[in-house]
């Protein structure tokens, strides 16, 4: 299976404080990577590393073989963050969808005006995705008139619609009733039997064992185990993670 992102002994400081320690990590193709730990443990840092909204401090990202660089343009040396966001798309706790286009306005316009897609085809496919995620007879809606689990399906479709070749998903349950979690994880699991490849950083164990293959649980700004699902939510090895996933498996 071929690699498309791996992380090699990646440190992040915010002014002295150190928050990512030296994280190694591969994700192939199709992997679904779920990343767990508690509060301050820096998963929020390490995703946003994966595409650079956070610039590492030292170490490196090497994207589709190649290495990432903190510039806008690719170069020979490597990739760079313009090329490296339009191919890792990402969805936030917040959604972040812009509040004053449409639904299908907030899914086309990354493909109109970054991907240089046709109005047509760019519409086209943001149809097909709307209606994937279940939202076909929203599409002319403004975000404020949708809950909670149907912006953050928009979000997903706008992510999609830019055909990334990794998705990073950084706690996209967190912010939404209980009863609406159902259909948004609904979604990410159709991806997942899809064979889009994933990080997903979660709160949801359950959830976490049912679609990842490879579970990191972080604490510290390192990765203190990572295993198969089993391995890790079902006999972990450490007392420290035993008694995380005590407080979290419901
Ligand atoms: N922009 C920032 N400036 C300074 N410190 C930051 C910044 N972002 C995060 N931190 C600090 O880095 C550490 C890791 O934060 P991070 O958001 O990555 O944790 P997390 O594991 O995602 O936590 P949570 O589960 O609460 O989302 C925390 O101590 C946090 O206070
Ligand atoms: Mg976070």
């Amino acid at each position: 299976m071929s690699t498309i992102l791996r992380v090699e002994n990646l440190t992040k400081y915010f002014d002295s404080h150190l928050v990512l320690g030296g994280i190694n990590l591969e994700v192939n193709n199709q992997d679904i990577l779920a990343v767990i730990g508690p509060s301050g443990s820096g998963k929020s840092t390490l995703i946003r590393c994966m595409n650079m909204l956070e610039l590492p401090s030292s170490g490196s990202i090497v994207f589709d073989g190649k290495q990432v660089i903190n510039a806008f343009k690719s170069n020979e040396n490597g990739i760079g963050t313009g090329e490296l966001r339009r191919r890792v798309g990402m969805v936030f706790q917040h959604f972040n969808l812009y509040p004053h286009r449409t639904v299908l306005e907030n899914v086309t316009q990354a493909p109109i005006l970054v991907n240089k897609e046709s109005v047509q085809d760019a519409t086209t496919h943001a149809k097909e995705l709307l209606e994937s995620v279940g939202l076909v007879e929203k599409i002319h809606e403004f975000p404020n008139h949708l809950s909670g689990g149907q912006k953050q399906r928009v979000a997903i479709a706008r992510a999609l619609a830019m055909r990334p070749n990794l998705l990073l998903l950084d706690e996209v349950t967190s912010a939404l009733d209980p009863e609406l979690v159902g259909e948004v994880l609904q979604v990410i699991k159709r991806l997942a039997n899809q064979g889009m490849t994933m990080v997903i950083v979660t709160h949801e164990m359950a959830f976490a064992g049912d679609v990842a293959n490879k579970v990191i649980f972080m604490e510290d700004g390192q990765i203190k185990e990572s295993g198969s699902p089993a391995e890790i939510l079902v006999t972990p090895s450490s007392e420290r993670l035993k008694l995380f996933l005590s407080r979290h498996l419901r």
